[in-house]
């Protein structure tokens, strides 16, 4: 065989054992309308995506990874870290019954255990401060016990305001003073179990919350004024936050610790720097940058991390923001955004989800007979964003140029949609209609979204309030809105 037949050997050799290395995605499901597992771990599969984190342990969703190769960080809640935490027992029952079964009897590929999510943002008061840890040491007691310790490692994803800079050069990173001790016992156990940091990362929120942030750092062109630490140069803001990291670890006696970025992305809506042209260029941007596997200047080794997120969630709180529910890099229908070549399809293009159940073809907007004045107008829209989801109205949005016609369509739409299409949901008293006319503009972004069938679940969940049929809930909701309103 020719040396040219033995490159191609060793160049594909290296391309495959990089895609098995390659980047991950966060599947959340905080969604009024999932879309099937099966569904979704077929889109996964031909796009080429060989790691997914979770946020729980569904059994549906593990169930339907099991035998696809594709490596599995599960996660626990941060309202089950004080029961893990507090027992042993119910930490061997967690791993038995959301690990080890899924491993041993449909050969899921889980790799990681998320202990708790961002337990120790400033939001949680600490209430999970001191709980994370037994919850982490207990998780990894029982992986060991189980027979798995070696296969799969235990993490807790933080929030990158964990560290900062004294000085705001990388290399002033420390923990924060307020965690200091947590946080270094916190990291000793990792180190002690050969399990890896992990960190959430996010430009966008900067830029959200720092009118002053310089836009052009966010991303990763070069078009920005670098950060000169020491006569290292930062481009961008993600290699700074990750080696303010690996700074902070060095200097407590870690400096190999692995970093694994659990989460990295930017949302397509809900604000003025949310859209598609900014997460495109954002994601781009940030494989192209990892793709080379040179790492950061502290941390020349390849970037393992997880892309936030695969999926929008529309019931996700939008406390922190209307965005909060536009991080998907597919919509909620598992339709592509955008271009994005992950480096994983022969194509180069992201490929969406195939035979997706959809509802009729039909919409409800404002009747075009009702005067915009209308008292119930207001009420209505009130109602139905508050229940539904209008976060992409507003200024900078897909739909925020929207007329007051458009704007009141697009929040009884979205109400009408969210409840099944159910007539009942259609019924704002004298202001809206059916129709089966398509009330998208012919320009822009903006779009009256058709909802997908809704998906039930054959096994292992409990029906809670959240699961109660929509119907049902809806007519409820609108008996109490009539009273309310006689
Ligand atoms: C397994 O995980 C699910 C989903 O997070 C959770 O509801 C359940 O309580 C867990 N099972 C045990 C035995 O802890
Ligand atoms: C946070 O903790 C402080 C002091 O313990 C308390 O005064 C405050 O009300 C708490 N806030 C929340 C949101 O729990
Ligand atoms: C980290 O773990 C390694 C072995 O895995 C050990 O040699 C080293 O002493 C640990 N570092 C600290 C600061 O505990
Ligand atoms: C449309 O709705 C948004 C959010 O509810 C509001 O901010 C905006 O002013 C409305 N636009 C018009 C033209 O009514
Ligand atoms: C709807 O319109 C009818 C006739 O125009 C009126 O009699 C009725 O009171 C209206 N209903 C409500 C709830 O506004």
């Amino acid at each position: 065989m020719g040396w040219i037949t033995v490159t191609i050997r060793i160049v594909c050799l290296f391309t495959l054992l990089w895609s098995v290395n390659g980047i991950g995605v966060n599947w959340g499901t905080q969604a009024s309308h999932l879309l099937p597992p099966d569904t979704v771990v077929r889109m996964l599969r031909e796009n080429g995506i060989q790691k997914v984190k979770l946020f729980d342990a569904d059994y549906g969703i593990l169930k339907a990874l099991g035998k696809t190769g594709i490596e599995v960080m599960v996660g626990i809640p941060n309202d089950m870290l004080a029961s893990v935490g507090g027992s042993m027992k119910a930490a061997e029952k967690w791993v038995a019954k959301n690990v080890s079964e899924h491993i041993s009897s449909n050969n899921v590929n889980i790799r990681y255990v998320a202990v708790g999510n961002e337990p120790f943002l400033k939001t949680y008061n600490g209430s999970y401060l001191h709980i994370t840890l037994p919850a982490l040491s207990n998780i990894q007691s029982a992986l060991i016990k189980a027979g798995i310790g070696s296969q799969v490692k235990v993490t807790v994803p933080l929030n990158a305001d964990v560290y900062a800079s004294s000085n705001t050069y990388p290399s002033g990173g420390d923990f924060r003073t307020d965690i200091f001790d947590p946080m270094l016992k916190i990291v000793k156990f990792l180190n002690d179990s050969n399990s890896p940091f992990t960190v959430n990362i996010y430009p966008f929120i900067s830029l959200y919350t720092d009118s002053n942030f310089p836009v052009e750092y966010a991303f990763f062109d070069g078009n920005a004024t670098p950060l000169n630490d020491g006569g290292t140069l930062y481009y961008n803001m993600f290699d700074a936050n990750l080696d303010t990291l690996a700074h902070a670890l060095q200097k407590n006696g870690f400096g190999n610790l692995p970093i694994i970025v659990g989460e990295i992305g930017w949302p397509t809506d809900g604000d003025r720097n949310a859209n598609i042209e900014y997460a495109r260029r954002f994601n781009q941007g940030f494989m192209s940058h990892i793709s080379g596997g040179k790492g950061t200047p502290m941390r020349p080794v390849p970037i393992d991390a997880y892309l936030f997120s695969l999926i929008d969630e529309d019931e996700k709180s939008i406390d922190p923001g209307n965005f909060e529910r536009h991080w998907g890099i597919f919509y909620f229908d598992g339709q592509v955004k955008y271009p994005l070549n992950l480096g994983t399809t022969n194509s180069g293009a992201l490929i969406p989800a195939k035979g997706v159940q959809y509802l009729e073809r039909k919409w409800c907007v404002m009747k075009p007979s009702a005067p915009l004045d209308d008292p119930q107008v207001a009420q209505s829209v009130s109602y139905a964003c508050g229940l539904a989801d209008c976060t992409s109205l507003g200024y900078g949005t897909s739909c925020g140029n929207l007329d007051a016609r458009g704007n009141i369509s697009y929040a009884f739409n979205s109400y009408f949609q969210k409840n099944n299409q159910f007539e009942k949901a259609c019924e704002f008293p004298n202001v809206s209609v059916i129709t089966k006319t398509d009330p998208t503009p012919t320009v822009g972004n903006c779009k009256f979204p058709i909802m997908i069938q809704p998906y039930y679940e054959s096994a292992g969940r409990r029906f809670g309030c959240g699961q109660m049929p929509l119907p049902l809930v809806s007519v409820l909701l609108l008996l109490l809105l009539t009273v309310v309103q006689h």
